[in-house]
């Protein structure tokens, strides 16, 4: 999409409520990319290739979870010049998340407030349509717990997820860092996190024999997270043969922000969360052995952004609340940067 195009269709957008516009604009370019008509539309990939967990990507960039949760536009994702897109996140059963409103916009910060709550329409429906799409770039299954089940039993949400995800998925997310799901982070700690991957892990070697084929894993973790917790999480990351995380999910931190948005429920991403997730994968990066992959997100918005990510040690980027300000045209301008 040009950018003067986008510019207009945000003059109107931004006037409506971010959720319906979102669900709205998404069914309509969808039907658009999807029409014969909409292979015109049809951005060609730059190449910029890259070889992470095997997987052979186009470009490093990546689309971040969240915006096509179901699978819904794959058309349209998969053809405006991404390398990848994540889908999700996906739960067992269908739920519809927290009460509306739950996205705020702050347009002066370049930022978004989330506090969705892994609204989807289920696990079995994504892997339906993506079964139903012929790719043409690698598709990420993100995965997370329903709402209504209780953390210490969380493995089994993400188990039965990972079961369905497995045969489909170019690579698998672990989400343990949505702010929007009660306890959910608790999963990145202590003991919890060690027994948690001991259960996921065996059921991935099973999967693995199962399906001749290893899927690759990878962690989503908070920006909010100490030093010490990054130290244990990059040695479980080798102890239970993790291929990768991801520099992170949106911060519960709004010290930076006016007044007026501080007491907003949810999770903060955009410009305003590039220093908590750039100090993150840093000091992953730092920590973590070479042959883990490092997929870095959290305000990526420009060629700028996203180099300084890469010079932190990503190995592949992806985002959200920059395609949201910018439009696709975000996507080409970091690659020809
Ligand atoms: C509206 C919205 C919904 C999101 N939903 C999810 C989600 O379902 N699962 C997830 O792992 N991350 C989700 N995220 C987080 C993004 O994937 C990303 O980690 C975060 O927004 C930081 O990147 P950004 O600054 O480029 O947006 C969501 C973000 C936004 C703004």
């Amino acid at each position: 999409m040009n950018r003067l195009i986008f510019e207009l269709y945000k003059k109107i957008a931004f006037k409506i409520d971010p959720e319906k516009v979102h669900d709205v604009s998404l069914v309509l370019l969808e039907t658009v990319y999807k029409s014969y008509l909409g292979k015109l539309f049809h951005k060609k990939i730059i190449k910029k290739s890259t070889k992470e967990f095997n997987i052979d990507f186009d470009n490093p960039i990546g689309l971040a979870a969240g915006f096509d949760k179901n699978a819904d536009y794959l058309n349209f994702t998969s053809n405006i010049g991404f390398g990848f897109i994540e889908v999700g996140t996906l739960t067992p059963k269908a739920q519809s998340g927290n009460p509306k409103p739950r996205i705020f916009r702050l347009v002066d910060d370049k930022a978004i407030i989330n506090h969705l709550g892994f609204n989807n329409k289920g696990i079995d429906y994504a892997i339906s349509r993506i079964r139903k799409f012929n790719r043409n770039i690698p598709i990420g299954i993100n995965i997370g717990k329903n709402a209504s089940t209780d953390v210490k039993d969380a493995f089994r949400d993400y188990e039965y997820c990972l079961r369905k995800a497995y045969s489909i998925a170019d690579y698998i997310t672990l989400n343990i860092s949505s702010p929007n799901t009660k306890n959910l982070r608790d999963l990145q700690k202590g003991e919890k996190i060690n027994n948690f991957l001991h259960s996921i892990k065996s059921l991935h070697d099973n999967l693995k024999k199962v399906y001749k084929k290893h899927t690759p894993l990878v962690i989503k973790i908070a920006p909010d997270i100490t030093n010490e917790m990054i130290f244990e999480l990059s040695k479980l990351l080798d102890e239970y043969e993790i291929d990768g995380i991801i520099c992170t999910n949106t911060t519960i931190d709004k010290s930076s922000l006016d007044d007026q948005y501080k007491d907003i429920q949810g999770g903060l991403s955009g410009k305003p969360l590039i220093e908590k997730s750039n100090a993150v994968l840093g000091e992953f990066s730092k920590v973590v052995n070479k042959d883990k992959t490092i997929i870095g997100v959290g305000g990526v918005d420009s060629w700028e952004t996203a180099n300084k990510k890469f010079k932190m040690g990503a190995n592949l980027l992806q985002l959200y609340t920059g395609l949201v300000y910018k439009g696709p045209g975000v996507i080409e301008e970091i690659l020809r940067g």
